[in-house]
């Protein structure tokens, strides 16, 4: 497998991006909310940079696949995740492709009372997005392939490996 992004490399980039989620937060309270899978390795190298009050959630957002439902309608499941209200959020999800699930998701966290939401995407790829969203924090923005590796998976293998990985036909 083609290695995009070594484990040192991530290593240096998400310190620096939790280094400065921190000093943005300066000194308040934060709940951090996962979009689980993708977001397991992500979310704890972060939190564990994050010197603050802190709470931790998660939840699930994911394309539904019911017979009867509109295809590509999201289904976003949040039976995990505490109370919210006047709760500042750091929303982090592994990958921003075309923009709908995290726009969906901040929709879903305000809804639920949340008094501010930021959000941080390990990986950005370009070219991909239909929705426009902006990011508060990206780790790094890389071309049209499809990763795996730090979280990200196909067919739910290949979340543990310690760096990221571009899938090629046949593996
Ligand atoms: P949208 O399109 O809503 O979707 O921004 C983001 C979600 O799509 C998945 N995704 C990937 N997962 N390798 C993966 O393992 C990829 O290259 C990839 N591209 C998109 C992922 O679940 C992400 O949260």
């Amino acid at each position: 497998m083609e290695v995009l992004l070594t484990a040192e490399r991530i290593h240096a980039r998400v310190t620096e991006l939790a280094d400065e989620i921190a000093r943005d937060l300066d000194g308040r309270p934060v709940t951090v909310v996962g979009i689980l899978t993708g977001c397991l390795m992500f979310t704890a190298d972060v939190i564990r940079r994050i010197d603050l009050p802190l709470r931790v959630a998660f939840i699930t957002a994911s394309s539904y696949r019911g017979e009867t439902t509109v295809p590509g309608l999201l289904e976003i499941r949040d039976e995990l995740l505490p109370d919210i209200a006047g709760r500042h959020i750091l929303l982090l999800d592994d990958i921003l492709d075309t923009g709908k699930t995290l726009t969906r998701v901040v929709a879903h966290l305000i809804d639920r009372g949340a008094v501010s939401v930021k959000v941080g995407v390990l990986l950005r790829k370009t070219g991909r997005q239909e929705v426009p969203f902006e990011p508060d924090y990206v780790g790094f923005t890389i071309p049209d392939k499809f990763v795996v590796g730090y979280g990200l998976d196909f067919n739910d293998e290949y979340r543990h490996l310690p760096f990221i990985g571009v899938l090629s036909a046949g593996e």
